[in-house]
């Protein structure tokens, strides 16, 4: 692990005004995507909207990585560039999502557990060869009746601070995801005691695992209401109970925080980041990793239509600008 390698990556994904573009749909989500507009889930079209997301001009004044699903981190462009490389040559630094997937865990219904580790050290070692600067690995905590066990936090924490130390131990600076779902009808503090939860034994097995935290991001969901909560909590009540959750515990020496929106609305999203950015305190870079909060209405202007390229690129730009306004509190 060279630590230098690690810090200098990290910061340059938490530059300011810059996030994090999350493009690396698993097969089953990117299926579901290009199904919402009637468009064919075959490699050309994967590449054909891939390739339209990163040529959007001017998108590294937004963003400074990109996660990438294992299929374009391999992918060549229309003209043969790899993604990889080109998405190198416009400054924005290439990362792949290395997990495969969350999977049912066993004998604990409607829970899942992240698969992936095994063989994973000479994947990471194969794609740092190949250009990538960082990795993604999410996990996932279902709230619901009786749930979240122990067992599905703590097989989950355990497997992301395995996947980290492994990154490090590969110079890959590891993006550690715990994604608190927002479905159900949970109130916002059943989402905060949960997420309190994860992440306090994130931490500690982060810490068990010798994990560098100035070259780790935090991917974490906001503590907010469930999306069939009748009576939502406010802006401000999510920007504030987040906020005072992340001080309990993430050390200040984590390299920053970057959000998940896990299906926020593009208003939610930005203007609970711009809310949170709004303090001058805070001890950590806070800034965004969305996928849907930037890219879903860019995907609906598309249609899958050549035609409508520009005018979609400009909407994902749009997009991109208000989220980099929000994460430095200037929306
Ligand atoms: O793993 C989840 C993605 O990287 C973030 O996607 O912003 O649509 O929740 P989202």
């Amino acid at each position: 692990m060279d630590k230098n390698i690690l810090v200098e990556t990290a910061n340059k994904m938490m530059m300011r005004p810059k996030g994090i573009l999350a493009m690396d749909e698993s097969s089953p989500t990117i299926a579901k995507r290009l199904a919402s507009i009637k468009v064919d889930n075959n490699e050309d079209n994967r590449r054909r909207y891939r390739e339209l997301i990163v040529t959007a001009p001017n998108l590294s004044d937004y963003i400074s990585g990109a996660i990438l699903f294992e299929e374009t981190f391999d992918q060549k462009m229309n003209d043969g560039t790899l993604f990889r490389d080109y998405l190198a040559s416009i400054g924005i630094l290439p990362g792949i999502k290395v997990d495969k997937g969350a999977k049912d865990l066993s004998c604990h219904p409607n829970e899942k557990i992240t698969e992936g580790l095994d063989g994973l050290r000479d994947r990471l070692a194969a794609y740092y060869e190949n250009g990538a600067k960082f990795c993604k690995w999410r996990a996932v905590i279902t709230i619901a009746n009786d749930i979240p066990s122990d067992a599905c936090i703590e097989s989950n924490m355990n497997a992301l601070a395995r996947y980290a130390s492994l990154c490090q131990e590969n110079n890959l600076v590891p993006i550690v995801e715990p994604e608190v779902l927002i479905n159900g009808t949970h109130s916002i503090d059943e989402c905060d005691k949960v997420t309190r939860k994860s992440l306090s034994s994130l931490f500690s097995h982060l810490k068990m695992f010798n994990v560098y935290l100035p070259g780790t991001v935090l991917k974490p969901s906001m503590v907010i209401s469930g999306q069939e909560n009748d009576s939502r909590a406010s802006y401000e009540e999510v920007a504030s109970k987040t906020i005072a959750c992340l001080r309990d515990f993430v050390p200040d020496d984590t390299a920053g925080i970057a959000f998940l929106s896990g299906g926020q609305t593009d208003l939610e999203a930005e203007s609970h980041l711009n809310i949170m950015n709004q303090s001058s305190d805070l001890p950590w870079r806070v800034t965004f990793s969305y996928a849907r909060a930037i890219q879903a209405a860019a995907l609906a202007a598309w249609q899958g239509k050549d035609e409508n390229l520009e005018s979609s690129q400009s909407i994902l730009i749009e997009r991109a600008q208000r989220c980099s306004n929000s994460s430095v509190g200037k929306l």
